[in-house]
């Protein structure tokens, strides 16, 4: 099975330091996929197991700024905001990369976000990652970015990645600690992903919902959730829907 992970670059370059922290998590991501089959085929119902593989893709939101602005202001139609924005939507992971811009996340992810498809979005597995000029606005990714996209209902895992000047090497590539820390995060991105995917194909098991509750509210147990290379406790999500039941194009 394929699993779409969408960059989402609010740089306002293509050359960026944001895009590049987005390059680096999407082969993050390709990397933790080839090195996981023994991790999924535990975790994973057969006919889930063995056969993932992993596309990549950047959306650059700086081409869209103009038509997103108008989109927001006067509805105005816009194909490539439309194309940028199902992108999004139809991805079945998001990774989300900002530069700060005065200790929080850029007015252009604010304004895309804004002019998405809230209902596309929910309950995608995201990363939160920003660049900065230097370690003094290390948490924003934690305090500014994530609660953005809790507010947006994506399923946000719980490593975020901050890179500053220091983090690379002269020859452009990360230094250990930041290649690390997007290995965890990647890890930790596709483990929601076999969570998400678990949801849909163990739905019918799912405990009938308590009283009174609505459909959304149905408390399903997961078993698929952890860091590369270490099984965690089962864990319970709950209040979500299978991302298999949204429509999105594919
Ligand atoms: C308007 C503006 C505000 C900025 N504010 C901050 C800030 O508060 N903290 C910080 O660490 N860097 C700040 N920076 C620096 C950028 O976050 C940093 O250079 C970032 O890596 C730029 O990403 P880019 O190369 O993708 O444009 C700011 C830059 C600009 C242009």
């Amino acid at each position: 099975m394929t699993i779409r992970v969408v960059a989402v670059s609010a740089g306002l370059r293509p050359t960026s330091a944001t895009r590049r922290l987005a390059d680096l998590l999407l082969r993050a991501c390709e990397e933790q996929l080839r090195r996981r089959p023994e991790q999924r085929q535990q975790h994973l119902s057969e006919h889930r197991a063995g056969d993932d593989d992993v596309r990549t893709a950047v959306v650059e939101l700086a081409p869209v700024a103009h038509a997103a602005l108008d989109r927001l202001m006067t509805g105005a139609p816009s194909a490539e905001l439309d194309a940028a924005l199902g992108q999004l939507g139809g991805a079945d992971a998001l990774v989300v990369v900002t530069p700060t811009y005065n200790g929080s996340f850029s007015g252009l992810l604010k304004l895309v976000l804004d002019v998405a498809d809230r209902t596309r979005l929910r309950h995608t597995p995201a990363i939160v990652a920003g660049t900065g000029g230097s370690l003094r606005h290390t948490s924003v990714p934690d305090l500014a970015v994530r609660p953005l996209l809790t507010a947006l209902r994506l399923h946000v895992a719980p490593t975020s990645v901050f890179a500053a000047p220091p983090d690379w090497q002269e020859d452009g590539s990360p230094t250990p600690a930041l290649a690390d820390r997007a290995a965890e995060a990647a890890a930790q991105l596709l483990a929601l992903v076999e969570v998400d995917r678990g949801c849909a194909v163990d739905r019918g098991a799912a405990p009938a919902a308590p009283a009174g509750s609505t459909s959304r509210e149905r408390v399903t147990p997961l078993t698929a959730y952890g860091r590369a290379g270490s099984a965690r406790p089962p864990a319970t999500v709950s209040g979500r829907t299978p991302r298999s039941s949204r429509s999105r194009p594919r």
